[in-house]
């Protein structure tokens, strides 16, 4: 059956002009949001799992939906350990047969998910956001992860990060926000998956006619970008 998508229906003519703004606010304020329960002992299971491979790069497919393109990229990097993260239950419990033994499906809130990698050390090889809800109403910029408190901690873990979206605007804020954060202009581009879809939103958008956008920068691991709390760091744990 062919699932159609409507393209993004925003309210935004270009990049929303508070962006700056709100990335500067980020890099000099930290999160303080505590941590759930839930994603600490997800974290604890999947540094576990990560020490029974020490030897493999690492992997991170972030909001992977059903966990399909999780399942890809392990088979595409066998000798990396590949974690896909997501908040949603429902999505990750739909049965797509055995995963890679190199691949990992955890439910985790990112915002947690990636303060507590980076408070371990975690330093991704690669780094994937595909498809990250656009949240395209002007209003809704916070929510978008450069938009987000969060943005310093993505950028610091560092690696070669992509990101992709069917709202180029999304995209084009994303890489204004990497190069204020970071200093470093990512390249941005059009692409033509081919019939090669990572997920089924790419298939999805593709197949209603959509044009598919790709970001794509190599970064330091650069926990400094993250501002610092003044209350000592166990708060994290
Ligand atoms: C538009 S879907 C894309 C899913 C998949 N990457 C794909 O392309 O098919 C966005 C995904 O991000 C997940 N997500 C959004 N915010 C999240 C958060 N804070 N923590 C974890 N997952 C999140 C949602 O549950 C959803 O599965």
């Amino acid at each position: 059956m062919q699932v159609s998508s409507r393209a993004v229906v925003t309210n935004q003519p270009g990049p929303h002009q508070d962006l700056a703004r709100r990335v500067a606010r980020a890099v000099e304020h930290p999160l303080r949001k505590p941590l759930a329960e839930h994603t600490r002992e997800a974290f604890d299971h999947a540094c576990q799992w990560r020490d029974a491979r020490p030897d493999m790069p690492l992997v991170l497919d972030a909001g992977c939906g059903v966990g399909l393109s999780t399942r890809t990229l392990a088979l595409q990097f066998a000798d990396h350990a590949v974690i896909g993260i997501d908040r949603s239950a429902d999505r990750l419990s739909r049965e797509h047969g055995k995963l890679p033994d190199n691949a990992l499906l955890m439910r985790a809130d990112l915002v947690d998910f990636w303060r507590l990698a980076l408070a371990a050390g975690w330093q991704p090889a690669r780094h994937y956001l595909l498809y990250p809800n656009p949240y395209p109403k002007a209003a809704h910029l916070k929510m978008r992860w450069h938009g987000h408190p969060v943005l310093p901690v993505i950028l610091a873990l560092g690696g070669r990060l992509e990101l992709r979206s069917n709202w180029p605007i999304y995209v084009q804020e994303f890489a204004q926000a990497v190069s204020q954060v970071t200093g470093t202009q990512p390249e941005m581009t059009r692409f033509d998956p081919d019939g090669d879809f990572l997920t089924p939103f790419e298939r999805k958008y593709h197949h209603s006619g959509q044009s598919l956008w790709r970001l794509e920068v190599e970064l330091p691991h650069a926990p400094s970008l993250v501002p610092s709390l003044s209350e000592p760091t166990e708060e994290l744990y």
